[in-house]
């Protein structure tokens, strides 16, 4: 329960991320003594997305620390949807690249389509994203093989903290079939009460705080205030916006926010969909950036340790 005048318990990704990484390191050294190779995995980014790029790269440099190997695709924002398929269908009857992942978003002229169409053509098995319609049924009937990367890792990140799932109403802020959907689908398979909220919720507000666990991925910086939120609540802050306007980093964190170097030394800062005010009414709140971005890079990799350990019949 929250006492007034007290900050939020800060439930730091990084710390169990690590902890993950750690869990893996022996298995991807077995794995790649008997297969006489690393895990690969094959990466396409297509276009020039702010955040895109800044994922994609933390995701090459903790596979290279890891030890798996990473074949990165680059296609210009104006590449084909047939670019993108083809390179799919090489990783996908590739013997060295045990995972795909496409990033997303993919540039909108390739058609509004072109995510699903994309997402189709992926082989299951090397699916470690967990999008594929395939991956998408087994994670509804609760017998997930390769569950998406940031919902799982809200879970992990909610057992590492030992707050308690299993009876608890859950509220979810965004309906996206890669965070959003899949999220609610795991608290459910946990137990939790779980209401799925989004754009044209009625008092929204009011639903959000009826929340113990509260989960905002809207990618709308700051949206969250403290009307949205219980006393003693956990908050879990999936938004990661890269925000240019140092307008808005003002008003959100105040002039003298350390963010603002941040902003002047890399042109952008990275704000979550919680308003930092909330800090004083929750009981334990994910930061942004260091909170759940940690921890969808470690379940990538161990989804991709899981494909090719699958994929050799472990
Ligand atoms: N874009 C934002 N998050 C993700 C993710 O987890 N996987 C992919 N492929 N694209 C994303």
């Amino acid at each position: 329960m929250h006492i007034e005048g007290t900050v939020a318990r800060r439930l730091d990704g990084t710390a169990v991320g690590e902890a993950i990484r750690a869990s893996l390191r022996p298995r991807i050294e077995a794995f790649t003594a008997a297969a006489g190779r690393p895990p690969g995995l094959g990466i396409v980014l297509a276009g020039n997305d702010a955040g895109s790029e800044i994922y994609v790269r933390n995701k090459v440099k903790a596979c290279h620390a890891i030890g798996i190997d990473v074949d990165l695709q680059r296609l210009p924002r104006e590449a084909s949807l047939g670019e993108v398929m083809a390179i799919v269908d090489r990783f996908n009857t590739s013997e060295t690249y045990d995972g795909i992942l496409v990033q997303s978003p993919l540039p909108a002229g390739m058609g509004r389509d072109a995510e699903r169409q994309v997402f189709d053509a992926i082989d299951p098995a090397k699916d470690v994203d967990g999008f594929t319609p395939v991956n998408v049924g087994r994670l509804v009937q609760n017998r997930p093989a390769l569950a998406p990367g940031t919902p799982s890792g809200v879970i992990a990140l909610l057992d590492r903290a030992q707050i308690p799932i299993q009876g608890a109403r859950a509220v979810v802020i965004g309906r996206s079939d890669i965070v959003g959907k899949p999220m609610a689908m795991l608290l459910l398979h946990r137990h939790a009460t779980v209401t799925i909220c989004h754009s044209r919720t009625a008092d929204l507000p009011a639903v959000a705080a009826t929340a113990d666990i509260l989960v905002a991925a809207i990618g709308r910086p700051g949206f969250v205030t403290r009307e949205f939120v219980k006393p003693g609540a956990t908050v879990i802050d999936i938004g990661a916006t890269q925000v240019t306007d140092r307008d808005q980093i003002v008003s959100l964190f105040g002039a003298d926010s350390p963010r603002l170097e941040v902003l002047a030394r890399r042109g952008a800062t990275q704000v979550g969909d919680v308003h930092p005010d909330v800090a004083s009414v929750a009981g334990a709140l994910t930061p942004s950036p260091g909170g759940v971005g940690p921890l969808t890079i470690a379940m990538l990799l161990s989804n991709t340790v899981r494909a090719a350990e699958m994929r050799r019949g472990a």
